[in-house]
Formats: C-alpha cells, structure tokens, sequence
C-alpha cells in the first residue's frame, strides 16, 4: 500500500495540519474542526447542484463529487475535507441491485440471506470505482494544505443493509444470521472486510490524509455480540491499512468504547451519548478522540450552542488528542450559519 505523501504537491505540508496531528496526538495550533455529513442536504448550494440528481449519479461523476466536497470548506472553513459518497457505493459498484431513497436512505432489491446471496458479492476492483480515484486526485490538488478524509462503511453496518435490504430499527434479521448461522455470518463479513479494505486502500493510493470506517449501527450489539461477531473483522480492516490516521466511528456505543479501543484505530469517534473525558477512560490509553456534540444542539439558539460546545472542548482536553465532531452527521434542518459560528469557536477556544 501507498502511504500518503506527507508533502503536497503544491508546497504545503500536510502532516502539520492540525486535523492530522490532532489524529496522531501531537501538539495542535487550536483544536481541528470537521463535521459528519457537513456535505449535505443542509447546504443551499448543495441543494442547487443535486436538483434533479440522483445520489447514486452524483456520487459517480468527478465533477460533482469534487465540487460538493469543497462547498463545507469553503463556506465552515474547517479543517478536513470529507469525500463525498455513500457507503453503498462500493456495493453497488460490484453489481448489488440497491438505491438511495431520498429521506430513506440505501434500499437492496435482493437481500443477502443465505450461501448463494453471499456468492453474490464479488471482490471489488480499482476499475469499478475509476470515478473515485479521479475525483481524490482532483480534490488533493484543489485542498491545498486542507487534508482529505476518505471513508468506507464497516462490515457490520454495510452488512445490516445488504440482510435487513433496508434501513433497520432493530437489526432483527441481521442478529438471526449472526446468532443462527454464525459460519454464513463471518462469511459475510469476511467478504465485506476485504471490499472495504480494498475501497480504503485505493483511496489513500489517490491522495486521502485519513480514512474513517463508520459503523453507524453497531450500538445495536452487545459488547460480547461485539467481540465474537464484529471485532475480528474490523481489526482485520486496521491491521490492513497503515501510513494514514485510521479514525473508527459508531453510534450508540457507549458499552463498546474498549472494544472499540482494541480494534485498532488511531482515533475513536464518539457519540453524544458519554462525556468525552469518560469515554477516554473507556477508549483506554494510546488513541485521540473525535466528538461530540449533539447535532441537535444546533438547532437551539447560538447562545446554548456556545455553552455545550465549550463543555465538548472541556472535557475534550483530558484526551490524548481531540478532533471536534458532532456525536453523529449534521441534520438537514441545521442552519449553516450556526456551524460556521461553531467551527470558528472551535478555532479560538480549541
Ligand atoms: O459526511 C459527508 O458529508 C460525506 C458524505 C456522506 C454521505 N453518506 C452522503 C449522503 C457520508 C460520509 C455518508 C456515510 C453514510 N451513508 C453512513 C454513515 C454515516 C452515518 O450517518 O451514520 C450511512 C449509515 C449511510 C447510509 C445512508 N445514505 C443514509 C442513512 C442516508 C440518508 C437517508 C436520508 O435521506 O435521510 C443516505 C443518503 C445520503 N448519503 C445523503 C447524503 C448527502 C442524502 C442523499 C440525498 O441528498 O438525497
């Protein structure tokens, strides 16, 4: 594997950026700053490019791609760039029948729930994606010294959409795989783990600063659930990928932080959920972490905003290192206007 050029093309050194060395826990200027979903629907000029676009489409034309990564860098300011695409996207690459329902979210046409649904899912190629590699290579050269972070979604959240063949409120058929038919269940995940490895690596090889593997629904697993069923595969993924900050996020993982702390990453992203001086104690020694703002609280007035956002900063200090988040993505109804007040309070206080 390639590991990322410390050096930009254009001069700029990107190791020294505050994101990175926030995510390796050195010293940092202020506490960097970048938000879930900060490319999205709460953006009037991201509405203006999508009009009449579906998501899978923009998310496979350079243009756009490029495009609509740089508008929250434009307008926040902030200090990491997140590629813009879906965690589907590499399944879909592959032949998996799936779209994203606007407001719904990924839909599969035909869920994986036995031996010959899991034949269907091939190992993923640099040729199925050519529209990332050359959207990252654009993007490296339009950031300058902002460092970008490429993304995949984990076995276990990839693999909730591909069983339930939907979004899924209590993973119910997922769990009947995982607990009934375990052999078919690390199958699975076995083959999720080697796209997703495969879609990461390609990623840094174009020009991603860091990766974050999101398993948003994880929280549904309790933490021996975890550690039998969901662990191994995505240490697998850590061990894999090396030379570039690995940053691991889920929501609703409170009871998990230690075994978040042993899968590997460099930095665990935390929900709202548990203060981060807390989730420190929990996420053990050795690791930065990114958090953790309620997204909510940004559709109060800027005054409560201010006040919650200076306790994240607070508690955030008695971390090794400290990337400022949200606990999850911004919502849609968030007011850019109130983000670009948070990133610049986060850039004094921090
Ligand atoms: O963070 C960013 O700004 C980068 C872009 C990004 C998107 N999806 C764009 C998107 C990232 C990092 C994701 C990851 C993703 N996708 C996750 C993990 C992060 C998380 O929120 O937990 C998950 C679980 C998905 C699956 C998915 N795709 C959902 C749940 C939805 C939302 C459905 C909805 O409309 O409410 C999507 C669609 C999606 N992905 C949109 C965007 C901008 C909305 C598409 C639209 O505009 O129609």
């Amino acid at each position: 594997m390639t590991a990322a050029l410390p050096w930009h093309p254009c001069g700029v050194n990107l190791a020294d950026s505050a994101f990175l060395r926030a995510c390796r826990r050195q010293p940092v200027p202020h506490t960097p700053v970048w938000y879930m979903r900060q490319a999205g629907r709460s953006l009037p000029e991201y509405l203006r490019v999508r009009e009449g676009v579906p998501m899978l489409t923009a998310c496979s034309t350079p243009d756009m791609i490029v495009e609509i990564t740089m508008q929250p860098v434009r307008r926040y300011g902030v200090d990491a760039a997140i590629f813009f695409s879906d965690i589907v996207v590499p399944l879909k690459a592959i032949g998996v029948d799936l779209d994203i329902k606007p407001g719904v979210g990924p839909v599969v046409a035909d869920p994986i729930r036995d031996a010959k649904g899991l034949r269907t899912l091939r190992p993923l190629e640099p040729d199925d994606i050519p529209y990332v590699t050359e959207a990252i290579q654009a993007l490296t050269g339009e950031l300058g010294g902002t460092p970008l972070i490429g993304f995949a979604g984990a076995p276990f959240t990839l693999g909730s959409y591909l069983i339930e063949g939907g979004p899924s409120k209590n993973h119910d058929k997922t769990k009947a795989m995982m607990y009934g038919e375990p052999e078919l269940w690390h199958a699975l995940m076995e083959r999720l783990s080697e796209i997703v490895l495969t879609h990461l690596r390609l990623q840094v090889a174009a020009g991603a600063s860091a990766v974050q593997l999101f398993d948003s629904w994880v929280g549904a697993v309790a933490p021996a659930d975890y550690r039998e069923f969901v662990l191994p595969h995505t240490r697998r993924i850590f061990e894999g990928l090396t030379g570039v900050p690995r940053i691991h996020f889920g929501v609703g993982t409170g009871e998990l932080l230690g075994l978040l702390g042993e899968a590997g990453a460099d930095v665990v992203g935390v929900d709202w959920r548990v203060p981060l001086d807390e989730a420190g104690r929990r996420v053990g020694p050795g690791r930065a972490l990114q958090g953790n703002l309620d997204p909510a609280v940004l559709l109060a007035p800027w005054e409560v905003v201010e006040r919650k956002a200076r306790e994240v900063l607070r508690q955030g200090r008695a971390a090794e290192g400290h990337v400022f988040n949200l606990g999850h993505g911004v919502l849609p109804s968030t007011d850019p206007d109130q983000l670009k007040r948070l990133t610049d309070l986060v850039h004094e206080a921090g």
